[in-house]
């Protein structure tokens, strides 16, 4: 489950508890119920700055750091999986591989790590522009590589504490791993000691070739973005058989599909709830924004609000065949028969991702459909608002599943590889 603050305009709500949202109390009080009801994790998504388009109305996603979050709540719970966003891009190997074998260490096995690799946030890394992708990923990757020599740098033996011998540490079971690359250059060992799950749980979210290559050699779980069935069926088919051409079994590459719901007891409820979610949004704001994900080309900004985009238009955008607005425009294509300003707002509540609507049962089935039609194997759940949303997820919708036989009635370990079924 997805933690952050109340969805769009939801936090106008009286009872949205939003003056509580950066504060442990209530991230506890979600931690703790997301726990009791047997969710394999929280997830604390992240980017490294502030929009300051957004931040007057609806605030940016994310404030806090995610690390710091989730070494917290790892102190108030006991089962549940602390899974972080961080940056190859903005960061430094050795720091960040520290820091997730400390959350692996003091969570007793539950940490992930979202490897990310930004595409925004390079103004407060200095004056370089943002990388290509492809540099981007290349970085990532060997990121990713003196990160998992690190953790792999302590054999699992290597603590040995046997008080009467006098022996902390076995030194000979701790090797420096000398890396000198292109990124890079570390000696290492780590200086913390194995983490107990061998190394966190590694999480990838690419839509590129890049990052489903990246993801189909590393991840253990890839957080997947589609906004209709078909296109999360094609791009789990294609990560399933990417794993599989890596030597992988694709059963232990696991594909959670990011969702947001907006819960309503009735579904005239969530209804209003979605019209509230969305009303007060600066359309003409977001349309510029929606613009700058499809493509620059395409000036959405310059069309009527309350007519479709023009095939021709369309057309002409996708002509220029630029990789970074492929997506954006298979959105807009699926999306052809709605207006400018009815695509506006759809983006500004899900942005490329799945969208649903309604009763927790309703919620339910359209999960369980989407698992038995092999789009998903789990989703990253974002619970619209506080209190009844979080509420509806886990007592509405959670109860729903369960009965299905498409959810856990108890954790099966004390770790979160435990919980996603990988050894
Ligand atoms: C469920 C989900 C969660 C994501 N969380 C983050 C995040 O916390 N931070 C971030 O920078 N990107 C996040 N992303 C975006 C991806 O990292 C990635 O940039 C995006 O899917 C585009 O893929 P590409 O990098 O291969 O072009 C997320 C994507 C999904 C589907």
């Amino acid at each position: 489950m997805s933690i952050g603050r109340p969805a769009g305009q939801l936090w106008r709500r009286p009872d949205s508890r939003v003056e509580e949202a950066f504060s442990l109390p209530l991230l506890s009080e979600i931690a703790r119920a997301a726990e009791e009801a047997k969710f394999d994790a929280l997830f604390r998504a992240d980017n490294t700055r502030l929009d300051f388009s957004r931040v007057r109305v609806s605030g940016p996603p994310h404030y806090l750091e995610p690390m710091v979050v989730l070494s917290a709540l790892a102190a108030r719970t006991r089962h549940i999986g602390l899974i972080g966003t961080a940056s190859t891009t903005f960061s430094a190997p050795y720091t960040l591989a520290r820091q997730f074998a400390t959350l692996d260490h003091l969570s007793g096995g539950r940490a992930g790590w979202n490897m990310v690799t930004s595409t925004v946030g390079e103004e407060n890394y200095g004056d370089q522009p943002l990388p290509s992708k492809a540099e981007r990923y290349a970085r990532a990757r060997e990121f990713a590589d003196v990160a998992i020599g690190l953790w792999e740098s302590w054999e699992p033996d290597a603590l040995v504490l046997d008080r009467a011998a006098g022996v902390f540490a076995d030194d000979e079971k701790i090797h420096p791993i000398g890396h000198r690359g292109r990124h890079f250059s570390v000696r290492g060992p780590l200086n913390v000691h194995r983490p107990p799950q061998g190394r966190p749980v590694l999480v990838q979210a690419g839509r590129s070739e890049e990052g489903r290559d990246f993801a189909a050699e590393y991840a253990d779980i890839v957080f997947a973005a589609a906004d209709d069935l078909r296109g999360a069926q094609a791009f789990y088919a294609d990560m399933k058989d990417r794993a599989g051409r890596k030597g992988r079994d694709p059963d232990s590459l696991k594909i959670l599909l990011g969702t947001h719901i907006v819960l309503g007891a009735t579904e005239a409820e969530a209804l209003s709830l979605e019209r509230e979610w969305t009303d007060g949004v600066d359309v003409g704001k977001a349309v510029e924004y929606l613009q700058t994900v499809v493509s620059p080309h395409l000036r959405l900004a310059e069309l009527p609000l309350d007519e479709q985009v023009p095939a021709r238009l369309l057309d002409a955008a996708e002509a220029l065949g630029e990789e970074q607005h492929q997506r954006g425009l298979a959105w807009l294509r699926t999306h052809q028969g709605s207006t400018v300003r009815q695509l506006a707002l759809r983006h500004r509540q899900n942005s490329l991702h799945l969208g649903f609507t309604g009763t927790p049962e309703q919620a339910a089935a359209e999960l369980a459909r989407l698992f038995r039609a092999r789009a998903a194997d789990g989703f990253v759940l974002s619970h619209s608002h506080l209190p009844e949303g979080l509420e509806l997820l886990t007592s509405g919708v959670v109860p729903q599943l369960r009965r299905a036989g498409l959810f856990r009635h108890d954790y099966e370990g004390p770790t979160l590889k435990h919980h996603l079924g990988l050894r």
